[in-house]
């Protein structure tokens, strides 16, 4: 296995919109991720990964880019994405982006041009005088007219993210001098957003008959994909110390290990997404009970079949929260440090998303528009249609909808949550004066001080990063238990993943040194509900 500094380091996810807002207009910014830097610091992480900064109207969030080499004015400007970076590199804090090369947003320069046919443009993005039957990742349908060119152009999410053509060279040319433009003012790497479906069939064919993603089998498994990854790596990413990391929708071990072979060049890792439908059928809004073999299954699918390497995360700004989804409220804490050591001690690189070191919940909220989020609405509006009571499916919004994650980070029990002095852009979650930072630096036993512990172990031992993985007991309902090893050391992890007492076997590792738990007594072969034990065998 091959060392490298993106194996070794731990990442956090911030989510700019929501992490900490410094000029008071409810809007957290790019100078408020400067002044959270000590916290994260103290935290331990090594790698902060932003979600876009860049201009944009903003219909999707900042993932509906109008200008790749600007930033937007929700978060200051291009000095202060200089600064966050000269200050985070001072912090010994690596800094990834997020890279939305699928699409733009329809008020990017070359989208106008295209829809004028204006010269070398004219082919930027997939345009048809007749409309397909795709589908939308958002809901709704994938090709829109424009009254302007008199044609149909594809967008695989919101109406104003249009995709781009990569069989354009152009287009694929001008993308790599703007990923270059941030290399060179020293950002290191990126998140690559719905990588895995840039490459298209250019006919542009009708959809075979689907419930969902009408047309899906046109872009999944291109093989230009792999053309296409190849060329940004060799031509940009290999000229630099950085890393990639690829959102990969509906991908298997098999496509996966391709991708991230570093024999083939293409890229560092990928996002999978099987472990998100434990709650769900693949499509998040058909939800079902959660069973934590659900969870069990995937996870030691990808440890056990991903010939490379992997990506550990539960949750991102897409996903609701997972001590909601997963846990057990009234086994809150030891639920959400039980998540974190099943996660966290696997194969791989770990991703944090802000506001789950303190254990943050999905949001309550009881209206509809208290929801910002665009897929939220549209996915509303789809269901009402096909008839599903508003009940129906504001129930599925409450578990599911991507705004549990986006409410404002709970930095203290001061108004707003100490997030920002002014009414933020999307309302803060009531539990705040419990679930915050500052209680969890102030009190003993917190789930931030735990999540600091097992950071610091990663950096310890070279087993939790690099250890082959095995599991233990893999049947069993109730017990997630797996063993690491590494050179002549052996590590095991012991969870009780359900409410009850249960009686363990007298596994031969229980006398080996305990080097993590999240109940302060022990008794050998008793677990508690929620239990979590770390044993570490020199
Ligand atoms: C995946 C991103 O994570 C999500 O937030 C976004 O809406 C879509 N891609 C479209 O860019």
């Amino acid at each position: 296995m091959e060392k490298a500094w993106y194996k070794e380091g731990v990442v956090y996810q911030i989510y700019p919109r929501s992490f900490f807002d410094s000029n008071n207009d409810g809007i957290g910014d790019l100078k408020g991720i400067v002044a959270k830097i000590p916290y994260l610091k103290e935290l331990g992480v090594d790698i902060v990964w932003l979600s876009p900064v860049y201009k944009s109207p903003m219909e999707d969030n900042g993932y509906d880019i109008s200008d790749y080499q600007d930033i937007s004015k929700d978060f200051g400007t291009m000095d202060d994405m200089k600064d966050l970076i000269f200050k985070m590199h001072e912090a010994g804090i690596k800094l990834v982006m997020d890279l939305v090369i699928n699409h733009t947003s329809k008020e990017h320069p070359w989208f106008i041009k295209s829809e004028n046919k204006d010269g070398k443009y004219v082919d930027y993005y997939h345009w048809e005088p007749k409309k397909r039957n795709w589908s939308s990742f958002f809901g709704g349908e994938a090709w829109t007219f424009s009254e302007k060119r008199g044609e149909y152009y594809l967008h695989l999410f919101a109406k104003g993210q249009p995709d781009l053509n990569w069989d354009n060279e152009n287009v694929r040319q001008d993308i790599k001098e703007m990923i270059k433009f941030w290399l060179d003012l020293g950002v290191d790497g990126f998140r690559c957003d719905v990588i895995n479906i840039i490459a298209k069939n250019n006919n542009h064919p009708n959809g075979k008959f689907k419930l969902i993603l009408k047309g899906s089998e046109h872009y999944f498994d291109n093989p230009n994909l792999h053309v296409y990854l190849k060329e940004l790596y060799e031509d940009v990413f290999s000229k630099y110390d950085c890393f990639t990391v690829g959102e990969t929708v509906f991908i298997n071990p098999k496509t996966a290990a391709d991708l991230v072979n570093p024999e083939r060049k293409e890229l560092n890792m990928v996002f999978q997404f099987d472990h998100m439908a434990a709650d769900n059928h693949v499509v998040k809004w058909f939800i079902k009970k959660f069973k934590p073999f659900n969870l069990k299954k995937p996870l030691s699918k990808w440890q056990k079949e991903l010939n490379g390497w992997n990506t550990l995360y539960l949750e991102n700004h897409d996903q609701g929260r997972s001590i909601s989804r997963f846990g057990n409220m009234d086994y809150y804490y030891q639920s959400a440090t039980l998540l974190a050591t099943i996660i966290y001690f696997q194969q791989g690189t770990p991703f944090i998303y802000q506001g789950q070191e303190i254990g943050m919940t999905n949001a309550h909220y009881t209206e509809l528009s208290q929801y910002q989020d665009i897929e939220t609405h549209n996915i509303y509006k789809l269901g009402r249609k096909f008839l599903f009571s508003h009940n129906s499916m504001m129930k599925r919004i409450k578990l599911m909808s991507r705004d549990n994650a986006r409410t404002p980070m709970q930095w203290n029990d001061q108004i707003h949550a100490g997030f920002s002095r002014s009414r933020p852009w999307l309302e803060v979650n009531g539990n705040y004066k419990i679930v915050n930072v500052k209680n969890n630096q102030e009190q003993t036993k917190t789930i931030l001080d735990y999540y600091k512990k097992i950071i610091k172990l990663r950096h310890d031992n070279e087993i939790i990063v690099y250890g082959d993985y095995e599991d233990i007991d893999y049947k069993n309902k109730r017990i997630y238990a797996y063993k690491r090893t590494y050179n002549k050391q052996e590590l095991y992890v012991l969870c009780n993943f359900s409410p009850n007492v249960i009686r363990i076997k007298k596994y031969d590792f229980l006398n080996q040194k305990l080097i993590l738990q999240n109940y302060s007594e022990i008794t050998s072969e008793i677990m508690k509900p929620y239990e979590a034990r770390v044993y570490l065998k020199k």
